[in-house]
């Protein structure tokens, strides 16, 4: 009895993020995975590593590629120990990592909670603390884990939950025995078992998603997907809504099968939605759109907030009458809070140019009756000021990233002859009279 009341006790605490000294704010980076599948080496990771400098990237921000699925063995050591492939690293992990390093870029790792990784190569079930042991001594300070061949139920006798648990645990334990820094933990379960309510216990991002395809029908349906958990990321925890399909994605176009104003899109919501932003495209010859769009500083600032953690949230759901979502159509409007102003997010979700318009005061950190500058975080211009609301026109799947700052109150309404209220359902006279616009 006493044992069941524990267990539950441990499963029930409230969901306080993982504050353990790292992950306060999102990763950057680039992972092998969408790129290349295993079909990588030293040789070819060291090409985009140069290509992150050489374009700038790293000085943006993405310090750190994630080696993905496939760069041990696909057997232990006797001792069951993992063992790099000699293939992909002649000259030894800890080399590469190094390597890297002295560009100022990290080294991440990819393991599996369960038998073996996606792809076949050893998982860490029943293994965490040796393999941790492994990749510190081969240099890596964050782990990317999935979910994958897990073991019977009557041998784990554990949920999801309590599988990554193992891991996060042999992290706490390991990080206390060397007194080092705790390694970086990202969960990989497909947002199946609601990790935006239990993640944060345990790592520092947990996808929401499948992974995502350099097409726009799955972009909409990740961002479908992020309009319903905005509200689970903040400092310490986030969303992960997989990685960044911009540029070449190996499958034949160099932008990818996204247009640029897709591309454009994807960027904006993963950043405004405190993604982690992990390029996952071929950087070796990447195009001056794609350094553009990845590079945007304005928005990398506001993913990158140290003040403020939380995401944008929709203020409208969907484009039909009763603002219901779907997932080929997720919310248009959307806005949030930052350091440098007001964020908002138009989106436009139909495949047809659309006119856009909505009141500022929807926005729920907007102040009635003032004014607001408006900068363009695409065009990187001050568009003047806006009063009461904004309407623009977006490309097909096209959207605005907009910074809007107090510009101080609105001129005499009875001069402009504007309504006294924006939203002037519930606004009233002093006698208790109802306006009525
Ligand atoms: C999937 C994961 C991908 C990639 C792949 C490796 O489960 O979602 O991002 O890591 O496994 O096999």
């Amino acid at each position: 009895m006493l044992s069941s009341l524990l267990t539950v006790a441990a499963y029930a605490g409230s969901a306080i993020a993982l504050n353990n000294g790292v992950g306060k704010l999102l990763k950057m980076g680039f992972d092998t995975f969408n790129a290349f599948v295993c079909d990588y080496d030293e040789v070819k990771v060291l090409v985009q590593a140069e290509a992150m400098v050489k374009y700038g990237l790293v000085a943006a921000g993405y310090n750190s590629i994630i080696l993905d699925d496939c760069f041990t063995l696909k057997n232990r050591s006797v001792d069951g120990k993992l063992v790099e492939d000699p293939a992909k690293w002649p000259n030894g992990l800890k080399h590469f990592t190094t390597a890297i390093n002295k560009m100022g870029i990290s080294a991440s790792a990819y393991s599996d909670a369960g038998y073996n990784t996606c792809a076949g190569y050893p998982g860490s079930y029943g293994y965490e603390a040796q393999d941790l042991e492994t990749w510190t001594e081969w240099g890596f300070d964050y782990l990317k884990y999935d979910n994958c061949f897990i073991p019977f139920d009557n041998v784990t006798q554990e949920n999801i939950y309590g599988r990554y648990e193992r891991m996060a645990n042999a992290i706490a334990a390991h990080a206390r025995k060397t007194h080092s820094q705790p390694m970086w933990l990202s969960l990989c379960e497909w947002g199946w078992q609601q990790p935006w309510i239990w993640g944060k216990r345990l790592g520092h991002s947990w996808r929401i998603n499948g992974d995502i395809k350099p097409w726009w029908s799955s972009l909409a349906s990740i961002i479908d997907q992020a309009s319903f958990q905005y509200w689970s990321s903040d400092f310490y925890g986030h969303n992960d809504m997989d990685m960044l399909e911009v540029g070449n994605t190996g499958q034949g176009n160099p932008i990818g099968n996204l247009t640029y104003e897709e591309a454009k899109s994807h960027f904006t919501a993963w950043a405004l939605l405190k993604s982690p932003l992990i390029i996952g495209t071929d950087l070796s010859n990447a195009t001056k759109e794609t350094i553009e769009i990845l590079g945007n500083q304005d928005l990398i600032k506001i993913n990158q907030d140290p003040n403020i953690g939380e995401a944008i949230s929709p203020f409208r759901w969907g484009i039909n009458p009763d603002y219901v979502s779907n997932s080929t159509h997720p919310a248009q409007y959307w806005s949030g809070n930052s350091s440098y102003g007001i964020v908002f997010m138009v989106l436009n979700t139909e495949d047809k140019s659309a006119d856009m318009f909505f009141n500022l005061t929807e926005s729920w950190a907007i102040r009635a009756g003032h004014l607001y500058s408006v900068y363009d975080m695409w065009s990187h211009t001050n568009n003047g000021s806006a009063l009461r609301n904004i309407s623009l026109t977006l490309p097909p799947h096209g959207a605005a990233a907009l910074l809007l700052n107090d510009a101080g109150p609105e001129p005499n309404a009875d001069t402009l002859n504007l309504p006294y209220c924006a939203g002037y359902w519930q606004c009233s006279f002093p006698n208790g009279t109802y306006y009525s616009n």
